[in-house]
């Protein structure tokens, strides 16, 4: 499975980058305009710091979406544009596939819209699993038989699961095997998390100051020369 940060910061990129375990980011406008930095520069910092970048699109006709779409596209190889699930979206979609542009579709609440999703050669189908949660839906179960469907016919396109909220979200998507996981920095670090590693790490060093100040410091270079 792989991990891509639901983000418009680039700092929060840069430090998941740093521990080698992140293969993307997603963006939207709403998370870029909450950060005050031109679109652009945070768009092409992220594309220096992992292979694989969502930017969104925020016209709403297909000739807006096409021209955006291109925009992005040139901002960098790294980019998939992010088009919302819409008519006049499959529209801009045909025309940026056929100019070798990665599509991601985005706000897909439902299994039919995904069937379309697929058949229309996006990379990516984003069903947004939190966002039907809240309105007491089934978010997983969405994700579930997208992937069933998609399982049928060997579609290429990719599942990526949004709108996670904590890291079980995480561990269930990847149960039922999307590709991709994308979350927030706060569920990223949450994924590290467990109460029982931290207290075994306090005790080993808590018994470890005891022995040292008995026995000597085993890994510091004196103490391996006096033992040969
Ligand atoms: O990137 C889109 C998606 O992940 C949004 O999540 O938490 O605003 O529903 P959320």
């Amino acid at each position: 499975m792989k991990f891509f940060l639901d983000t418009g910061n680039v700092e929060e990129v840069r430090r998941a980058a740093a521990l080698g375990v992140l293969d993307g980011v997603t963006t939207n406008p709403s998370l870029l305009a909450k950060e005050g930095k031109p679109f652009r520069e945070a768009l092409v910092e992220m594309c220096g710091l992992v292979e694989v970048v969502n930017g969104e699109v925020v016209a709403t006709d297909a000739e807006g979406m096409i021209a955006e779409g291109r925009e992005l596209a040139s901002i960098h190889p790294n980019i998939v544009v992010k088009i919302p699930m819409m008519p006049e979206g499959f529209k801009a979609i045909r025309v940026l596939r056929s100019e070798g542009i990665r599509i991601n579709v985005t706000l897909v609440f439902s299994p039919a819209q995904a069937l379309l999703v697929a058949k229309a050669g996006a990379y990516f189908v984003s069903p947004f699993l939190g966002r039907l949660d809240d309105i007491a839906s089934d978010g997983m179960k969405l994700l579930g038989e997208i992937i069933e469907v998609y399982r049928q016919y060997s579609f290429e396109t990719q599942v990526l699961a949004a709108s996670l909220r904590h890291s079980m979200h995480v561990v269930e998507a990847a149960k039922l095997g999307a590709d991709i996981a994308t979350m927030p920095y706060k569920v990223f670090e949450q994924l590290f998390k467990h109460p029982l590693t931290d207290r075994g790490l306090e005790a080993f060093l808590q018994d470890w100051e005891k022995a040292r100040a008995v026995l000597g410091d085993i890994l510091a270079p004196e103490a391996v020369k006096s033992k040969k």
